[in-house]
């Protein structure tokens, strides 16, 4: 499919995208069970996924949803990818996660996911986005040095 950013580009934010989840580590801890199915969707290199292994977390199973097969190359062996604009699956997940692609997703398509605790990130531009989202919220705030990401970790429950 067309990309909407350049790989390259994308390979060197990771410094970037690192600080984010380094700054949500501490909610990450206190929050989220420490066993975990997850299903990220726009999930690039997965990075977020191999800071959660870095740290501790036990990821049972990785879907990785994106629309754009370069933004997924090198491929981590421990996710499962879909390379589709219209993800459907009936799976439960302890963790949906958006990071940084809530903003380009069409309005509502979270919402067809079942999952316990929903993690997003936006820049902070597109914060006014972040009201669509469906759920109890626990945790939000303000994350990153470089490029500031505004962050909502919800409930849903299944
Ligand atoms: C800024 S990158 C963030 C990647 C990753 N979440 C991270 O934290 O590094 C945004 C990603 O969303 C993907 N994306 C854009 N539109 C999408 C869509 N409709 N469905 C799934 N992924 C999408 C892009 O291809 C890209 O990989």
């Amino acid at each position: 499919m067309v990309s909407v950013f350049s790989s390259r580009v994308y390979g060197s934010w990771k410094e970037k995208q690192l600080e984010k989840y380094e700054d949500l580590l501490p909610v990450l801890l206190e929050v989220l069970p420490r066993v975990l199915r997850v299903l990220d969707v726009g999930v690039g290199r997965a990075w977020f996924e191999k800071f959660l292994l870095d740290n501790g977390f036990v990821l049972e199973r990785v879907v990785g949803v994106d629309v754009d097969e370069d933004m997924v190359e090198p491929r981590k062996k421990f996710v499962e990818y879909h390379l589709t604009n219209d993800f459907r699956t009936g799976e439960e997940f302890d963790l949906l996660v958006c990071f940084d692609s809530y903003h380009l997703l069409p309005e509502d398509y979270l919402d067809r996911f079942k999952a316990r605790f929903v993690l997003v990130s936006v820049p902070k531009h597109f914060s006014a986005t972040l009201k669509r989202l469906k759920g109890r919220i626990i945790r939000k705030g303000v994350i990153g040095r470089q490029e500031e990401d505004v962050f909502v970790l919800v409930e849903r429950g299944f």
